[in-house]
């Protein structure tokens, strides 16, 4: 029986190593919980099997914990949001099994929802103390471990790629830089942290030109892996002597080369709401520079709460309420998609 009063939505997210668990009461948040895998640090990136196998030791105990935390009951529950991809398969599975399961025993209906739609709906999770939202239409910068995407945004549920990477994503530009530098996974929060006793304008690394303000990260990777090479060779303490530094050049130049195609497709598209969404735009100086630019080309800016950057299911629930107001659901035939458009 659909509850049809109030709408509560359970969000389920296990798209690659964080299990996580949320309730949206009519759009408002109740709980989150996420569960992390440090598993992972010690390979210098998420291993496929070990992710699925954790996420499956995690998931009812998230689950529950959600459910106490939010004061809700099972019965209450209007239906059963979850990610569908884009993401790693096996950990996808585990969560989209799960929910079926529980569409199914509770007889209600179950939401897939795209990870990166989830990213940017974040900005729309409320809450006691909430921050502006956007108005449509709006850009958002979508920077994630997979991801970095320029996007359009007209109304809740309608999405239009601008411009996205042809290679690597700009997590990725962190973390395997980060391992470069001998520091654990994910890299990006710990460039954050050294970058900040840093000089950034200490060491260069080239500029990406590509067409119609798509990124590519290949070639600036391949650039730091042989700076360093070159100065370790000279100095074998090069890296410990200048850490900060290091971290901090190499931070500014990927932040300036993100926000320089987002003030392009802002000029192009005559749009000056902007937002950020995905793990990277944790970053501080991500934050700091956005707001900077905002100020100099009269931008609204949008930048999510710490705890909606990374992997979270309140993104997965938001999205699913907005899906569900327009009966969007789908059968238990659904299976994981790795990759997903957006
Ligand atoms: O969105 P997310 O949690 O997972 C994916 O969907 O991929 O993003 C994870 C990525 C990782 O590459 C991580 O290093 C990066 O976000 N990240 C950061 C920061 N916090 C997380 N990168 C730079 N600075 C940060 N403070
Ligand atoms: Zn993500």
């Amino acid at each position: 029986m659909i509850n049809t009063e109030d709408i509560y939505i359970l969000g389920i997210e296990s798209s690659c190593d964080d299990t996580s668990c949320a309730i949206i009461k009519n759009g408002l948040l109740l709980s989150n919980v996420t569960a992390n895998q440090s598993i992972h640090e010690q390979y210098g990136g998420v291993i496929p099997e070990l992710a699925g196998r954790d996420h499956q030791k995690n998931i009812v105990p998230v689950v529950n914990a959600a459910i106490k935390k939010a004061n809700a009951n099972l019965s209450q529950i209007s239906a059963i949001a979850v990610t569908r991809g884009p993401g790693l398969s096996g950990s996808l599975l585990v969560g989209l099994s799960f929910a079926k399961s529980l569409s199914l025993a509770l007889q209600i209906p179950l939401i897939e929802v795209n990870h990166m739609q989830g990213h940017i709906l974040a900005h729309f999770i409320e809450e006691a103390d909430n921050n502006k939202q956007p108005e449509f239409p709006f850009l958002c910068l979508t920077v994630s471990g997979g991801h970095t995407q320029i996007v359009k945004i007209t109304s809740h549920l309608q999405f239009e790629l601008l411009a996205e990477t042809e290679d690597d994503a700009v997590g990725e530009a962190f973390d395997k830089a980060a391992k470069i530098l001998g520091l654990p996974y994910p890299g990006g929060p710990l460039i954050d942290k050294y970058a900040k006793l840093g000089d950034a304008s200490k060491y260069k690394f080239p500029m990406p030109q590509l067409k119609n303000n798509n990124y590519s990260f290949s070639g600036i990777k391949t650039s730091f892996l042989y700076f360093i090479q070159e100065h370790v060779k000279e100095n074998p303490n090069f890296i410990s002597e200048n850490l900060n530094d290091i971290c901090a050049s190499y931070q500014a130049h990927l932040i300036k080369y993100l926000l320089k195609n987002v003030l392009a497709v802002s000029k192009e598209t005559n749009i000056k709401q902007i937002a950020i969404a995905g793990g990277v735009s944790a970053n501080s100086v991500l934050r700091t520079e956005l707001d900077v630019l905002g100020k100099k080309h009269q931008w609204q800016t949008y930048i999510p709460k710490f705890e909606y950057c990374t992997d979270n299911a309140a993104m997965i629930a938001i999205t699913g309420y907005y899906k569900f107001l327009q009966k969007e659901f789908c059968g238990l035939d659904a299976t994981p998609l790795a990759r997903y458009d957006i």
